[in-house]
């Protein structure tokens, strides 16, 4: 997608190549995560990690990816930067943050933007508060913009992300159960009048049943969709 590499690693996870050659993981749950293919769990070179929330299927592996790789810099919101600082993490390494915030990577504007959805952390058998959820939007060093939706449901306000940022593709969970199914992702598509739109979190589980299909059919042809394969790289 515009000099950018966008590769599903599987379930909410993604490995991005940014025009410039820099290295972005969403999502960091790889070891742990059963969709990703074995050749892509090792990580050989990574510059910044962007967490959407606390839940394990998305945090699952951040401790251990912060170990190997200790020149990484992740960007969360400020609760769970507190909380992964107490996980061993170091503070040089942690970009705390919240919605509204915009960080400048190297070139590269991260935006944190709302997501509707929950955020515990589960810690040693018990639930931790991890602040609030969020989504991202990347605006690359060429000007490619590109919106991680994390977890969420649809909301009204994914029309001023459309209005303030302009992603040119969207990520959006079409699963259901723990995030919208299509029908609410065609409603989501709608707000973020995004060209192309790439389905994620999707049958890692058998509850996650909604289909890059079924959104193709809803879409009507309004907008492309994607339903990379994990491993794929558009
Ligand atoms: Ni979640
Ligand atoms: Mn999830």
């Amino acid at each position: 997608m515009r000099d950018t590499e966008v590769t599903y690693l599987g379930h909410a996870t993604f490995m991005l190549r940014s025009p410039r050659g820099k290295r972005i993981l969403i999502d960091p749950w790889v070891q742990g995560n059963p969709a990703v293919p074995e050749h892509l769990k090792r990580i050989e070179v990574l510059d910044y990690v962007l967490i959407t929330h606390g839940h394990y299927d998305h945090i699952g592996d951040a401790v251990e990816i912060a170990a190997a790789h200790p020149s990484a810099i992740f960007v969360c919101n400020f609760e769970t930067s507190v909380w992964l600082r107490g996980q061993g993490v170091t503070e040089a390494n942690l970009v705390g943050m919240n919605k509204g915030g915009t960080v400048d990577l190297g070139g590269i504007a991260v935006t944190m933007v709302h997501a509707d959805h929950s955020c515990g952390i589960l810690d040693g058998g018990k639930i931790v508060y991890g602040g609030d959820p969020c989504g991202y939007v990347i605006a690359f060093e060429n000007g490619f913009t590109l919106y991680h939706a994390g977890d969420t449901n649809v909301f009204s306000d994914m029309a001023l992300i459309h209005e303030l940022y302009h992603p040119e593709a969207a990520l959006i969970p079409i699963g259901g159960h723990y995030t919208m199914g299509p029908r609410e992702a065609a409603k989501a598509c709608e707000f973020l009048q995004a060209p192309t739109v790439v389905a994620m979190h999707h049958h890692t589980f058998p509850v996650l049943a909604g289909s890059p299909e079924e959104l193709e059919r809803l879409a009507a042809g309004r907008w492309r969709v994607l339903g990379p394969r994990p491993g794929e790289t558009l």
